[in-house]
């Protein structure tokens, strides 16, 4: 991962999410660690983020460097500024740049001419740091990953394509159920089915809510409209008012299943007060995760193996 970009899920293998997970146990027990002294980090952001701004500018802090945030109006990517400018600019200032963009497209432009990483913080197409997060909440609260079964209840969108590519890299069975028309596309889809081929993961699309979650580990959802969609809104609420995660739905689930959400979520609308608000939710551990496994692919991507947790 050393010098390496992150833009999808599909730039890692499941050995490197088993070791960022590993190395973000390590680091969350440690707290602060000089791992990243005079290293500067770019956030530059077309959209509003709290979890993904605070979390990549505290871990740079809590490794002993720095990062300078670029607002949506200050950034005028591709308006003020071209896209390839911008990067080659910005990259002679930093050593790493988080991006987040409406187009996945851009990014890969904007990472084809930065001379450092780049780490997609959120893209229409995915939001990597979020699935790996994800996956060390996972690993926390059921003791691995292995055979374990997560029902996606929901929008086939940045959220779900970088948490399918990543279940399927690491072995655990993945299903999404969406209504017509919304679940992951057909390039990820494909992706996914053959990771799971050397994984053994076992993959499914449907559109029935309740096979899905049937006996599932991990109940997972996401808003039915993304940054970017809200002319959608009404008509969305109006396609997925059946594919709810509520009580109804959470009891279907494994008794002990724990119930996932990226945040922010809109209560009572994909996800039940109720249901948001119980033993089974996790979501606030899965915010606080965004920190501990960021600061793991930063020491990864900028230091490399060769970092020791006792250089402190
Ligand atoms: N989950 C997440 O990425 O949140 P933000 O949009 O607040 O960064
Ligand atoms: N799917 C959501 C995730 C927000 C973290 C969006 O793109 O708005």
């Amino acid at each position: 991962m050393q010098g390496k970009d992150l833009l999808s899920i599909a730039d890692l293998s499941g050995e490197d999410i088993r070791l960022l997970i590993s190395r973000a146990i390590d680091i969350k027990a440690e707290g602060w660690l000089s791992l990243l002294e005079r290293k500067m980090l770019a956030l530059i952001f077309e959209k509003p983020s709290l979890r993904t701004r605070v979390s990549f500018e505290v871990a740079m802090k809590q490794l002993g460097g720095d990062s300078i945030y670029l607002s949506p109006a200050e950034v005028g990517l591709g308006k003020r500024e071209s896209v390839p400018d911008v990067a080659r600019v910005l990259s002679r200032y930093v050593d790493v740049i988080a991006s987040r963009t409406f187009s996945h497209h851009n990014l890969e432009t904007f990472a084809s001419y930065s001379a450092v990483p780049v780490i997609n913080a959120l893209s229409d197409q995915e939001h990597p740091c979020q699935a790996l997060s994800d996956l060390l909440t996972i690993y926390e609260k059921k003791g691995g990953l292995d055979g374990l079964t997560i029902a996606f209840v929901g929008d086939g969108n940045n959220v779900a394509h970088s948490l399918m590519l990543a279940a399927s890299l690491t072995g655990m069975n993945f299903r999404i159920a969406s209504p017509s028309g919304y679940s992951v596309e057909d390039r990820v889809l494909l992706l996914a089915q053959d990771y799971a081929l050397d994984s053994g993961a076992e993959i499914i699309c449907t559109e029935e809510v309740e096979a899905a979650v049937g006996g599932a580990d991990i109940i997972y959802t996401d808003v039915w409209t993304s940054m970017g969609q809200e002319a959608e809104a009404e008509a969305r609420r109006q396609t997925f008012a059946s594919y709810q995660v509520n009580e109804k739905l959470l009891s279907l689930a494994k008794e002990d299943a724990i119930v996932m959400h990226p945040l922010p979520a809109h209560h009572g609308e994909e996800v039940a007060e109720g249901v948001l608000e119980s033993p089974n939710s996790v979501v606030f551990d899965q915010a606080e995760n965004r920190l501990h496994l960021q600061k793991a692919l930063l020491a990864e991507i900028l230091g490399g193996l060769e970092i020791s947790l006792t250089s402190s």
